[in-house]
Parts: C-alpha cells; sequence; structure tokens
C-alpha cells in the first residue's frame, strides 16, 4: 500500500448546529468552533470533518444546499471560515467539508428555474420525468417516507428526490451539471482545505430508464435502496470526479457509501481508488429492521464483534478504512454497541480502545470523548429529525403502540447525536446563552467537559491517553500499519486484537472484556508489559503477567499491552 499524509491521523466530526453557540442564537457557529481548537488540538485531533454549513433551509440540518459558495448565515460568515481555515493551519490541523451533490435544496437557484421552465437548460440539471398513465414514473419510496417523484407544477412531469421533497436529485448524465460541480469543488479546494467528506455518493448513478421493483411494504413502494444497488457503472463518474478534482489536490476523500458491490472495494479505496477511503458501516446496518426502525434487531456482541473483525480482515488486503462509532446519523456508540451493564465510564473507554485501535483512521464524532447518550425524549414532538418523524409514523402504522414507537426512536433517532455538546453543567450545558434548537440532553450536569477536564480517571481523560499513545513515536507504526490479527475468538464477551509490525518483531496486544464476570486470558509470554489501562492496577496487571503468563481483565476492563 502506498503510504499517505493522512495514515496516522485522527479526525473529528464536528456537527457545526450543535458544537457551540457564541451569540445566544441557540445555534453552533463558526466562532464557536474556532474558540475550541485548541481543546481539539489538546485531545489529540488532527483533522476536521465539518457538517454542512454552506446556505441552507435546513429541512435535512444543512444536507439541503441552497447555495454552495455561501456560508450559512446561521453559522456565520465567509471571512469566519477564513478564519477558521487559518486558525486550523496555526495549529498544524486540516479542514474537510462536507460535499453533498447527490441533490441540492429546493431552493436552489438550479431548481428554481427549472420550475420556471420545465424543458429548459436547468430542469436538465435534475430529473424531471414524464408520469406514467398520470401516476409516478415509477414505485420508488424515498429515504425519508413517501413516493421519492414529485409533480412538477404545471406539467405532467416529476421531480426525483431520493431523500425529502426539498432535496431534489441532481442529474449527474449532465456534462454541464457536473462541470458546475467541479467548478466549486475546485473552488473550495483552491481556499485551502484538505479535503472532502463525501455525502450519499453512490447514489448519483440511476437508470434513467427508472425500472419500477417489486413492492416491499405496505405502501406498495420499492425503497429506493434497490435503485442503488441495481445499478451498474457509478465508478465512470468517481473517476470523473476525482480526474476533474481531487487528483489535482492530492486531496483526503473519505465517501459515505452504503450498498457497494461487494467486488468493488479495491476501486472504491485500493491504492487508486475513487476516494482515500471510506467509512466502515458494517457494524452499523447489521441490526437494521428491514422495514425500518420498528422491525430492527437486537444485536448480539460476538455478533457484533465478528463482523467488526471480519470487515478489518478484508479491508486491511485492500485499503485504509475510517472507523467510526458513531456519527450525526447514527444512535450514540456507548447506548448502542455497550451492553448494559458496560454502560458506564470503565465501558466507554473499553469501546473507545477497541475502536481507536482498529485498523484505520478513527473519526470521533463530538461528544463521544466524554460519553455523551442517546436521548430520552416524551412525544414525538420533541423530535426534530425528519426521519424520526417518518420513521415514527412507520412504527404506528405498522401496529406499534405509541410507547412503542417512541422505543424505537430512543435507540434510533439521528437526533441521538445532534443533541448540544456539553460543555459545563452550568447553563445551556456551555453551549449556548439562549434557547438550544434542539433540547439538551439531562444528563449534562453529569456527563460534560468542564468537569471531565478536571478529572484523570474520566473518560475525556482516557481518550487523550489513547490518542497520545495511539500516535506517539514509539508506536505509532504499529498502530498506523500494523497488521490487524483477531485473537481469543472463542471468548464470548471479550474483544480483543492483535496489531503486529511490518516486520512482525513487535506485537501489539488489545483486550476488553465486555462481559459481566472476570475473565483470565493466557498470554504467550510472561513479558508482557501494560501500555495503557482503564483500572489503575497496571502494576498488579504487570506482576500477574510476569508471574502467571495471563492476564485477569475484570468486566469493562481493557488494557493494552506490548508483548515482548
Ligand atoms: C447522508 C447524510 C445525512 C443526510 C443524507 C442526505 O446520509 O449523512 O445526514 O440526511 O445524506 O443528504
Ligand atoms: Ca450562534
Amino acid at each position: 500500500m502506498k503510504k499517505k499524509w493522512w495514515h496516522d491521523k485522527v479526525a473529528y466530526q464536528i456537527y457545526p448546529k450543535s458544537f457551540l453557540d457564541t451569540n445566544g442564537d441557540g445555534i453552533g457557529d463558526l466562532k464557536g468552533i474556532i474558540s475550541k481548537l485548541d481543546y481539539l488540538k489538546n485531545l489529540g485531533i488532527d483533522i476536521i470533518w465539518l457538517s454542512p454549513i454552506y446556505q441552507s433551509p435546513f429541512v435535512d440540518q444543512g444536507y439541503d444546499i441552497s447555495d454552495y459558495y455561501k456560508i450559512a448565515e446561521e453559522f456565520g460568515t465567509m471571512e469566519e471560515f477564513d478564519e477558521l481555515l487559518a486558525e486550523t493551519k496555526k495549529r498544524g490541523m486540516y479542514v474537510l467539508m462536507d460535499l453533498v451533490v447527490n441533490h441540492c435544496s429546493d431552493k436552489h437557484e438550479w431548481f428554481q428555474k427549472a420550475l420556471e421552465d420545465p424543458y429548459g437548460k436547468y430542469a436538465g440539471y435534475f430529473h424531471f420525468v414524464k408520469g406514467k398513465d398520470g401516476k409516478e414514473p415509477s414505485n420508488y419510496r424515498s429515504y425519508f417516507g413517501g413516493s421519492a417523484w414529485e409533480p412538477v407544477p404545471g406539467t405532467d412531469l416529476y421531480y426525483l428526490h431520493m431523500f425529502a421533497k426539498e432535496q431534489p436529485d441532481l442529474n449527474w448524465e449532465n456534462p454541464e451539471l457536473r462541470k458546475e460541480i467541479y467548478k466549486m469543488i475546485n473552488w473550495w479546494m483552491d481556499k485551502g482545505l484538505a479535503g472532502f467528506r463525501i455525502d450519499a455518493i453512490i447514489n448519483i448513478k440511476k437508470d434513467l430508464s427508472f425500472p419500477s421493483f417489486e413492492p416491499d411494504g405496505p405502501d406498495g413502494l420499492a425503497s429506493c435502496v434497490k435503485m442503488v444497488e441495481e445499478v451498474q457503472g457509478v465508478g465512470e463518474y468517481l473517476e470523473d470526479i476525482k480526474k476533474n478534482t481531487f487528483a489535482k489536490y492530492d486531496a483526503f476523500t473519505v465517501a459515505e457509501v452504503f450498498n457497494m458491490k461487494d467486488d468493488e472495494l479495491a476501486e472504491f479505496i485500493g491504492d487508486d481508488g475513487h476516494f482515500s477511503t471510506m467509512f466502515d458501516f458494517s457494524a452499523h446496518v447489521l441490526a437494521q429492521g428491514e422495514n425500518g426502525w420498528y422491525n430492527s434487531r437486537k444485536l448480539s456482541f460476538i455478533e457484533w464483534r465478528d463482523t467488526v473483525f471480519a470487515s478489518q480482515k478484508r479491508m486491511q488486503s485492500i485499503g485504509f478504512p475510517a472507523n467510526i462509532i458513531e456519527n450525526h446519523d447514527e444512535p450514540r456508540g456507548a447506548s448502542r454497541f455497550l451492553p448494559e451493564h458496560a454502560q458506564n465510564e470503565e465501558g466507554k473507554k473499553m469501546l473507545a480502545t477497541t475502536s481507536v485501535l482498529l485498523y484505520g483512521i478513527p473519526f470521533i464524532y463530538q461528544g463521544q470523548e466524554i460519553g455523551m447518550t442517546n436521548c430520552r425524549r416524551n412525544d414525538i414532538s420533541e423530535y426534530d429529525d425528519i426521519s424520526t418523524k417518518d420513521q415514527y409514523q412507520e412504527a404506528l402504522a405498522a401496529g406499534c403502540s405509541r410507547e412503542q414507537a417512541l422505543e424505537c426512536c430512543y435507540e434510533n433517532s439521528r437526533d441521538n447525536a445532534r443533541t448540544p455538546m456539553q460543555w459545563s453543567r452550568g447553563k445551556g450545558a456551555g453551549f449556548s446563552d439562549g434557547t438550544p434548537w434542539i433540547a439538551l440532553n439531562p444528563n449534562y450536569e453529569q456527563i460534560n467537559v468542564e468537569e471531565q477536564e478536571s478529572r484523570p480517571d474520566s473518560v475525556l481523560s482516557y481518550y487523550k491517553k489513547l490518542l497520545a499513545l495511539k500516535k506517539s513515536p514509539a508506536y505509532k507504526e504499529i498502530f498506523t500499519y500494523g497488521k490487524f490479527v483477531p485473537a481469543y475468538e472463542d471468548q464470548d464477551g471479550i474483544f480483543a486484537f492483535y496489531r503486529i509490525s511490518e516486520d512482525e518483531k513487535e506485537k501489539i496486544l488489545v483486550t476488553a472484556n465486555y462481559g459481566k464476570e472476570a475473565c483470565t486470558l493466557r498470554l504467550e509470554s510472561r513479558t508482557g508489559k501494560i501500555l495503557l489501562s482503564n483500572t489503575g492496577a497496571e502494576d498488579a496487571r504487570d506482576n500477574e503477567i510476569r508471574r502467571e503468563g495471563t492476564i485477569t481483565l475484570e468486566s469493562c476492563e481493557t488494557a493494552v499491552i506490548l508483548l515482548g
């Protein structure tokens, strides 16, 4: 594998709306981000990904862009953005913007012009398609519910939207559209970005005959996931984008890709792949319900662990994955992946260890470093997210009670990750002096940065140690390029793996006990040494290794051991 500048870095996702508000309007802003760069640097972060900050009506929280060249007023100004870039450079940090080009906002000038002239140039930027027998051109269900087709007023045409109806899909078949997008990407790159996180990019390829599919729900529609799965040839677009934009800058690109065909991994993230890397969502889609949140399954520990292992093994022979436990679309990792008995600080440190030290580049999502959790709401009206509202209705329609439907939201809602960052136990959690745009998670009084900064055994302090270890001169190489090999797979409750140096001379064992009972693992030798642990009992563990050649992990204990 060709070595790249970003391989040994640690990335952090900021959801700007919920990060830090400096002017009391309840909405996080660029000034807030700038004021926390030292916090991030100190945590061990190199690369920052900003969820969309472009001008937007915020129907889908900024993933509906109405002007790609403007900063949303809510967040600040272009001058402030430039300042943010300059301030990150000063600190040796990098910025990624979010590239949302499968669709734009219905308020974008292109779409407005298309509506004015439904057979003109700008209609060709979108998918304006004639209906069939006075009905939609096909039976696709959009990701956010209901038909993916919306009538174009005053015509017998419909426009396609795979997401909300306010997010019309762009027509990538159109060379003029592609040119506009490339110009925009290059304009941002010229400002000095390190690259982009690329939204829903696999969706850009469509079968322009728009065939209907076998209905898969009581609404008689077929999920538009099917469109993505059935169509071939997205790679040509992806290469064209790369050639015309990213390649010229040696940009770092991390793609959001679902429903990729199995044999395409090398084309996507191999040495000369379309992207630098892509997120590994294999654990996140595991328990997904066939018809939505209401019939999602409970995930077993073994299934989760083995899925992560399988994915690691597959990825390492091909490319360099981006690893997450959560993001702005997913519930909080601590609430999702930790068994109930482990939903505490020690458990969160364990989850951090077995995620950050995997093979790949870790992306930490804001609040993860203090162990923020899902947030219970008492009524659907307390949710903001468009997808949550739809899933709630789906659950009711499928016969769930109100309580059951709310439980689905508690477990799955995208708002779980979107509650404001918990900076302190003070007013507004230190996030805002005003009324936050979305209600705080009430547990901010217990879980917040201020409290954890002053406590050496906090989750935050542990994240700092963990990232420092990963990036330390002595172990950076092995944690970046060392081979990933699963360990103790026959032990239920144990999440353990080796990282082995390229010359096989050095070997590190990462262990964690997700089980309820203590567990003793026999090591290969008696010469191991603990590099990091969440117990504060390193000496006792070192002694045990020397004396017995074993390590005993209490429930929720994690230890990183240098074997030698
Ligand atoms: C991606 C984003 C998500 C958004 C969707 C549509 O999945 O991460 O937040 O709703 O694309 O842009
Ligand atoms: Ca603000």
